[in-house]
């Protein structure tokens, strides 16, 4: 037995959720490209969990249950009011989402039914968690969800207490759906490794919140933007970079175990980096992110992956820098309950094995004598 280091190649499961064949992104048969460019992320939330894009009252339908199952749980608002006011925003998100399971009655209930009613939930409760966090932490009151809104709508309106600029609604709505699924990625094969001991889908999307967190994955949104401002000005990219290279340190929001010539996504996000900061007349971020990107491909072939330009996206829409990863969070759930769901449709336990690599047989001794 032979361990493969990080699983790289390694094919771990069958899945018709989405696919990455020859650096071409598609949900369930659609590139990424057409979606981002013609699909509100409601249509993409319906065509990762059903299989197909939703006809008029099919969208209509999953956006009315969407947007009625919004409000979370008071209980839960209460446990945020207890949190840290300098938690960890994915902490925070974490804790709360594995929270939501203790207040649905549903929680245990593994029929196909109550799963799908349970993922609506997740996705329609994340983004009122996140908003209600970031509030409260600001000593302000959460705002409730607006009827009938959109999640990018909703999201920004509970955020700030103002109705959102529609250019504002969306930009964050292409983000959604430039993030919601990405095949087997790390956050994914966590929620699928829980919910295949049968465990139940709050769990799942626990597990995933989890291994989103990190800055090799969702964190690395976060981190690109903490490297921006660090660097502060066009005229300190050259050494900051290079001093990078040199030390052998990665440059956030670069390189990608999958795509190797280049994040099919990035492109749709530095496009609206650059429309974004035209209409608010800030292009500092879009074109630090500009001169990062042309060093870091020209001295190590480096593309920018789907977390260097969503930084300033999400900047220039006012978002606080520690929500970027909970953003992250809110389009991938429609991937996670997707993935979740077709891993309860044909499920086995996922157990691997590890190479040993400690100690040969010894023989106990006895503490007195050790
Ligand atoms: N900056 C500098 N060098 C890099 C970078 C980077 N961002 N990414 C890879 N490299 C280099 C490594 O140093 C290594 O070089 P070496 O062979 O000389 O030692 C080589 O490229 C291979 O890198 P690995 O880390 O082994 O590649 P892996 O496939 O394991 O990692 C990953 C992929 C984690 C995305 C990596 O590119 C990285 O750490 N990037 C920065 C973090 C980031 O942006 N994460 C977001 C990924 S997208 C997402 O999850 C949504």
């Amino acid at each position: 037995m032979t361990a493969t280091k990080g699983l790289e190649g390694i094919v771990a499961t069958t899945s018709s959720v989405s696919s990455i064949i020859d650096g071409i992104l598609t949900y369930r048969g659609y590139d990424i490209d057409d979606l981002a460019e013609n699909a509100s992320f409601e249509e993409v939330i319906y065509l990762l969990w059903y299989g197909k894009l939703p006809k008029a009252a099919e969208l209509t339908r999953i956006r009315d249950e969407l947007s009625a199952a919004a409000a979370i749980p008071e209980q839960v608002v209460d446990l945020i009011r207890l949190f840290p006011k300098n938690a960890n925003s994915m902490a925070a998100l974490r804790s709360a989402t594995s929270a939501l399971a203790l207040y649905d009655g549903e929680a245990d209930d593994m029929t196909k039914e109550a799963n799908l009613r349970k993922a609506v939930r997740l996705q329609a409760q994340i983004p009122t968690i996140i908003a209600a966090f970031s509030r409260i932490r600001d000593g302000k009151e959460p705002i409730a969800p607006k009827a009938g809104a959109t999640i990018a709508e909703n999201f920004l309106y509970m955020l700030s207490g103002e109705e959102p600029s529609d250019v504002a609604v969306k930009a964050l709505d292409k983000a959604l759906v430039l993030h919601a699924d990405h095949e087997l990625n790390a956050s994914t094969f966590a929620g699928r490794v829980t919910v295949a001991t049968l465990s139940d889908i709050y769990s799942g999307v626990t597990s995933a919140i989890g291994a989103l967190k990190g800055p090799l994955h969702g964190g690395a949104n976060e981190a690109v933007m903490a490297m921006l401002e660090e660097i502060g000005t066009l005229e300190n990219i050259d050494p900051y970079v290079n001093r990078k290279l040199e030390n052998k340190e990665k440059l956030m929001g670069f390189g990608h175990r999958v795509y190797k010539n280049g994040d099919p996504r990035a492109k749709h996000l530095q496009k609206m980096s650059l429309e974004l900061g035209s209409q608010t007349g800030d292009l500092k971020w879009y074109e630090m992110s500009i001169r990062i990107e042309n060093l870091v491909t020209g001295l190590k072939g480096l593309k920018p992956n789907v977390d260097f330009y969503s930084a300033s996206v999400y900047t220039t829409l006012k978002i606080p820098r520690d929500l970027f990863t909970p953003i992250f969070a809110i389009s991938r759930c429609s991937g996670w309950t997707a993935h979740i769901l077709e891993q309860y449709e044909n499920n086995r336990l996922i157990r691997p094995r590890a190479e040993y690599v400690g100690p040969s047989t010894q023989k106990y001794v006895p503490v007195e004598r050790r």
